[in-house]
């Protein structure tokens, strides 16, 4: 791990993003500058456009930056091949959509026991079951853990969809609008949900444009035009 980075989780320098389109370049970050500590929970905050899903899709290694580092629990995500990323992000990462992901032709327990073969640590169907079950006991839906997604609500559905992230042990959530496809009592149930795993340890970056959601993390980052504006605190 490098001196700049020591003692934080996940360290962003100078990240930028271009896009190109028929239109032309689109400058999606334009040198971001982010440092989350580990057990923060973090409410990436901006209008439209700001640079939201860009960042999250960089922290995750769904994309790669144009410029500038990433580093994660002391992995700098540009040194890592394409084959190399994607298993990171499966043991590493844990990723929670806006509109959940889930396979509808699976139960809601296997489609959180999904990605556990990928990290080979929960290995018999046993096992999986049985953490799949407590992952969606602790998120309040057991009870739904043998229906198919289409068979539940959409609140319910996103529990399930963070019980999938919550798989692996990953030494973060990035969640990008969980809340978006809900309404606003349902969503506030869902970010309830960051709060306690917050409370309980687990890192989050949460990316929203709603004010009163992100007033429910423990700290809020804005982001306007691809830059990171809060000033990052000492
Ligand atoms: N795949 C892409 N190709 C070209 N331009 C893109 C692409 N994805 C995003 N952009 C552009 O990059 C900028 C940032 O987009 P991004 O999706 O990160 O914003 P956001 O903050 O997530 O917005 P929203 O709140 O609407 O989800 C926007 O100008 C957007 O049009
Ligand atoms: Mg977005």
């Amino acid at each position: 791990m490098s001196d700049r980075s020591s003692g934080a989780l996940i360290c962003l320098r100078q990240v930028t993003k271009v896009y190109r389109t028929f239109a032309g370049a689109v400058e999606a970050l334009r040198g971001a500058d982010l440092t989350i500590e580990t057990g923060e929970f973090v409410a990436l905050f901006g209008r439209s456009g700001a640079g939201k899903s860009t960042l999250i899709n960089l922290v995750t290694g769904i994309d790669r930056p144009s410029g500038g580092s990433i580093e994660i629990g002391g992995q700098r995500l540009e040194a890592l091949s394409e084959e190399q990323l994607t298993r990171w992000r499966g043991r590493k990462a844990g990723v929670v959509f806006q509109s959940f992901q889930l396979m509808p032709t699976l139960t809601c327990a296997q489609n959180v026991m999904l990605p556990m073969d990928f990290a080979g640590r929960y290995v018999t169907p046993q096992a999986q079951y049985a953490r799949a079950r407590s992952l969606l006991e602790a998120l309040e839906i057991e009870e739904q853990a043998d229906k198919r997604p289409a068979d539940v609500s959409g609140g319910q559905r996103q529990r399930v969809a963070i019980a999938r992230a919550l798989a692996n042990d990953p030494i973060f959530i990035a969640a990008d609008e969980p809340t978006g496809s809900l309404d606003s009592v349902t969503a506030q149930a869902i970010v309830a949900h960051f709060v306690k795993l917050a409370a309980a340890g687990t890192t989050i970056l949460l990316a929203t444009h709603d004010p009163e959601l992100a007033a429910r993390a423990t700290r809020i980052v804005r982001i306007e035009d691809g830059r990171i504006v809060e000033p990052e605190r000492p």
